[in-house]
């Protein structure tokens, strides 16, 4: 059982919060270089761990992210121009280069030396990369800065990979324990009735391969990079079907797969109470066709349809991102008869059956956590944890160990070993049924090349 203050320390991701610096000490994947593709193109606002930033591309096709207002009268510079290297505040002309710093002030007489003003304006400017098809940002201090993980997605060329973000409306541990719950897959994932058959475009293990045997035996592993966790089912033609999970700290996973396409997700902090997921699935052996392309934009796998939104967050501040058509306002689109007939949610896409349930799950409003009495965290305490969600509680630990030790002053170890997160997932069925074996087994495959 979780207490309240494990609780807090867990979901609190804001400037100051232990997790919330735990995340800043970690690359993130902010936004998807295509968002901002254009030179001189239109800002993006986006919210990372509680602070407000706009993500752009200069005249020389360098990303930034910076800070969302300016500091002479505190105005959005969203509103501003993007142009000559940089955004210029539209209210009087003030003007930003990518790494926030102040590089003209244009509103005061041309005798005036504005340099010792232009040092005072410098807003929050992070170091950004680009590399699987994403913006990654690093929000932490400069001296501690690492290398980005060598995941092996951010390392193909950019036409092997294809990812996506979507807005979900929970605190971002809420979404990311659904991640690593592998016994969830048999029921609320299940359909009744085999889908159409799809092209193993984004996900390579069939997912009625879970109907086998809906109460999984879960074994774990600890490793310097997270854990790596395997669900056992009995299959009736007997041996076993072993779903093996990587889950990297703080929140990023790679989902079980015995070949390419791979696929996974991070669950990005937008503030206590909004998750931007990013999804990403990549081939090393040959890039994406466009028909698998259009394929994943038209939903058939996962994410959902997904179209562009501008989000009103409930402190007034608006975000850009993409959300599913399926929403809380229309309770995913539920259909009884769906329900009945085709698949247990009796909602269409994966994602939007996850999201369903995360959504909605009661939400404890505690010491101002949940603004304006919107959000909020679920009330570990009131949990009954059983067996199957162990990696849950294990990854709870883990979490909390990190942020505790933020607290104490110690830093995580992890962000400066970039190459533990070269790892693979694993599937198959084989005959062998214990966990450590099939991980000696499997060795070789669950490394990607470094
Ligand atoms: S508020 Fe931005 S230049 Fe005045
Ligand atoms: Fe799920």
């Amino acid at each position: 059982m979780m207490s309240a203050e494990d609780n807090e320390l867990l979901c609190r991701v804001g400037p100051g919060t232990p997790m919330g610096e735990v995340f800043r000490r970690f690359w993130l994947p902010a936004i998807g270089s295509a968002e901002i593709r254009q030179k001189d193109g239109a800002p993006k606002r986006l919210r990372l761990l509680g602070e407000d930033l706009i993500a752009f591309r200069d005249s020389n096709g360098e990303p930034g992210i910076i800070g969302a207002y300016c500091p002479h009268k505190l105005a959005p510079l969203y509103f501003g121009r993007n142009e000559e290297c940089g955004i210029r505040c539209s209210y009087h002309g003030w003007k930003f280069d990518t790494l926030g710093n102040c590089v003209e002030i244009p509103n005061l007489p041309p005798n005036f030396d504005t340099k010792a003003l232009q040092a005072r304006a410098k807003i929050p400017g992070y170091p950004v990369r680009e590399a699987g098809g994403m913006v990654w940002v690093y929000m932490g201090p400069r001296d501690k800065m690492p290398d980005l993980p060598r995941m092996e997605w951010l390392r193909v060329p950019e036409d092997h990979v294809y990812a996506a973000r979507w807005l979900q409306r929970t605190n971002w541990a809420q979404g990311m324990e659904g991640e690593i719950d592998s016994s969830h897959i048999s029921w609320l994932h299940r359909d009744l009735v085999p889908r159409k058959t799809e092209p193993p475009v984004l996900q390579t293990s069939p997912i009625v391969k879970g109907l086998v045997d809906g109460a999984p035996v879960m074994k774990l592993v600890e490793r310097d990079y997270g854990f790596v966790y395997g669900a056992r089912r009995q299959m009736s033609t007997g041996g076993y079907y072993w779903r093996v999970t990587q889950w990297m700290l703080p929140m990023f996973s790679q989902i079980p797969h015995d070949s390419f396409p791979r696929s996974g997700r991070a669950w990005v902090p937008i503030d206590d109470d909004h998750t931007s997921v990013v999804t990403y699935a990549y081939r090393a052996d040959r890039a994406y066709t466009p028909l698998e392309i259009d394929y994943i934009e038209e939903g058939n796998g996962f994410p959902p349809p997904l179209q562009p939104s501008v989000y009103t967050l409930p402190d007034g501040y608006r975000i850009d991102i993409f959300e599913s058509i399926a929403t809380k306002e229309n309770d995913y689109g539920l259909d009884r008869l769906r329900q009945r007939t085709q698949n247990f949610s009796g909602i269409h896409a994966i994602t939007d059956q996850d999201r369903a349930l995360q959504e909605n799950m009661p939400r404890m409003v505690a010491r101002g956590f949940g603004r304006n009495g919107v959000g909020g965290m679920v009330d570990r305490g009131q949990e009954l944890l059983v067996a199957s969600d162990l990696p849950v509680i294990t990854a709870r630990r883990m979490l909390l160990k990190l942020a505790k030790d933020m607290r104490d002053g110690i830093e995580p170890a992890l962000p400066q070993r970039p190459e533990l997160f070269n790892v693979r997932s694993a599937s198959a069925v084989t005959p062998v049924g214990d966990f450590d074996e099939f991980l000696r087994e499997h060795e070789s495959e669950m490394l990607a090349p470094a």
